[in-house]
């Protein structure tokens, strides 16, 4: 038997499978033969162990926690970047010259408006609707104002284009998801201030009041988006490929991954983990209590913004995120308790046997929504601030799985219903 292939045997019968490495080393059986050779599919419910993709985008190592972009260590790129300059990484594959920055960065700002229609959209909506669904059906509602935008066959340029108006138009939409929350009027945006004081801009400023941007809140924001720009093959991003790969349009397939995102085990977990941080500040501040809660199998509590499917040592962003929480808040002058209710938490399970056996560590979402309260955004908004940051990482996938020709997504299951069986129900004739 070659070096390059793996053997399975069933019955007696040995299929050969070839191998494939990825540049980190990492080598996976490719069983897309196995089926035409053996009749067998494999299982794998949750996709906890099978590739779905080749991907050259972004590189993690959950044992080691390790976190790359295009190469580039997160811990570099959140000290020394931007998110702009992130998002054209992740979308082109590498960093740009002064030039293609330059260009980038006037081309997303001109497109910062979006259609007046929009409005009659957004009031149409109750004023207590949840900013991520608001926010999903905006960005879907992007392919009735650029009908082009739906064919992703039509040309490269309608896709750039697609690209910069979705990357342009996202603080706006995001911020108005707010505005109709709060049930104030919408600001439109400013293109005389960067991404991030735009976006703060458009959240916070009242017709009567003045407003300034605070550089240290969009200094942390900046360095926020920029953690969450992009993670691999997660629930939203895979959702967003598979979506993509029946050749929907980018703004569906972005809408897409923004209600997979939404889910509390997914980007949701930031604001869960604040309203549990709150529940805990109501009953005491006891952290073992809450302990104890979790590693109960009869209870359904989870500590939110713990654990990771990938992850099994530290997550990158969280240890960031931590630092830059403690940085973010002794600048601002704000002592808020739940900080501190947070470590003690954080601590409390990190020597608990349950969370030390089962790898368990904070995630980014631990200390992300600590940072967030203190910038003044309300807690529903925590997700859509995720979104905004995983834009550009989605964008990337759909773009890379386009480029790569990718078939379209469509998993095979074990069936386990009824056998054939004869009708039984009321007969019509
Ligand atoms: N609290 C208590 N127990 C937990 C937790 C938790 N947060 N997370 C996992 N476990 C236990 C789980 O009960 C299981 O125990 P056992 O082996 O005894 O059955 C074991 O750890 C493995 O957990 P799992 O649910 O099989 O692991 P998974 O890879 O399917 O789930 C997860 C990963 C992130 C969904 C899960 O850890 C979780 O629900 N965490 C809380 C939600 C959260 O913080 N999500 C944000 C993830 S990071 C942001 C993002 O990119 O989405």
């Amino acid at each position: 038997m070659a070096d390059n292939v793996a053997a399975l045997s069933v019955d007696g019968k040995t299929y050969e499978l070839p191998l494939t490495t990825g540049t980190e080393n990492e080598t996976a059986v490719d069983i897309s033969s196995l089926r035409a050779k053996s009749g067998l599919i494999t299982l794998d419910q949750g996709f906890k162990n099978t590739g779905s993709t080749k991907s050259a985008i972004t590189f993690l190592d959950g044992e080691k926690g390790i976190l790359r972009y295009r190469g580039y260590t997160i811990e570099e790129l959140a000290e020394k970047s931007s998110f702009l300059e992130v998002s054209y990484l992740l979308i082109h594959g590498e960093l740009p010259t002064p030039e293609q920055y330059d260009k980038f960065k006037k081309e997303i700002t001109v497109h910062t408006l979006v259609h007046e229609d929009i409005k009659n959209i957004l009031d149409g909506f109750p004023s207590n609707a949840h900013p991520m669904g608001v926010l999903s059906s905006l960005v879907c509602s992007l392919t009735a104002f650029y009908p082009k935008s739906l064919d992703p066959n039509r040309s490269t340029e309608e896709v750039n284009l697609s690209i910069v108006r979705i990357l342009a138009k996202m603080p706006t939409l995001a911020a108005w998801s707010y505005k109709n929350e709060v049930g104030h009027p919408v600001n439109y945006p400013d293109n005389s201030l960067d991404y991030c004081s735009n976006f703060l801009k458009m959240m916070f400023a009242l017709p009567a009041e003045k407003y300034e941007v605070d550089p240290v809140i969009a200094d942390a924001l900046d360095k926020l988006l920029i953690l969450h720009a992009d993670h691999e093959q997660n629930c939203s991003t895979s959702t967003v490929r598979i979506v993509g790969s029946s050749q929907a349009s980018l703004y569906s397939s972005i809408s897409a991954g923004i209600n997979a995102l939404w889910g509390p085990l997914h980007g949701g977990a930031n604001q869960a983990v604040i309203e549990m941080l709150e529940k805990i500040k109501a009953d005491g501040g006891n952290a073992n209590k809450y302990i104890e809660k979790a590693k109960d199998k009869d209870d359904s509590f989870r500590l939110m913004g713990f654990g990771h499917r990938v992850y099994k040592n530290f997550d990158p962003r969280a240890k960031i995120i931590k630092k830059a929480a403690d940085n973010v808040l002794d600048k601002l002058g704000i002592n808020d308790p739940i900080l501190e209710i947070a470590k003690g938490l954080e601590e409390a399970a990190l020597r608990d046997d349950y969370f030390v056996e089962r790898k368990l560590y904070p995630n980014v979402d631990f200390y992300s929504g600590i940072i967030y309260r203190a910038m003044g955004i309300p807690t529903e908004m925590f997700t859509v601030m995720f979104a905004l940051g995983r834009l550009p990482g989605w964008i990337a996938q759909w773009k890379e799985m386009r480029e790569n020709n990718e078939p379209i997504g469509r998993p095979r299951q074990v069936y386990t219903g009824h056998n054939e069986r004869p009708y039984q129900g009321i007969d019509k004739r």
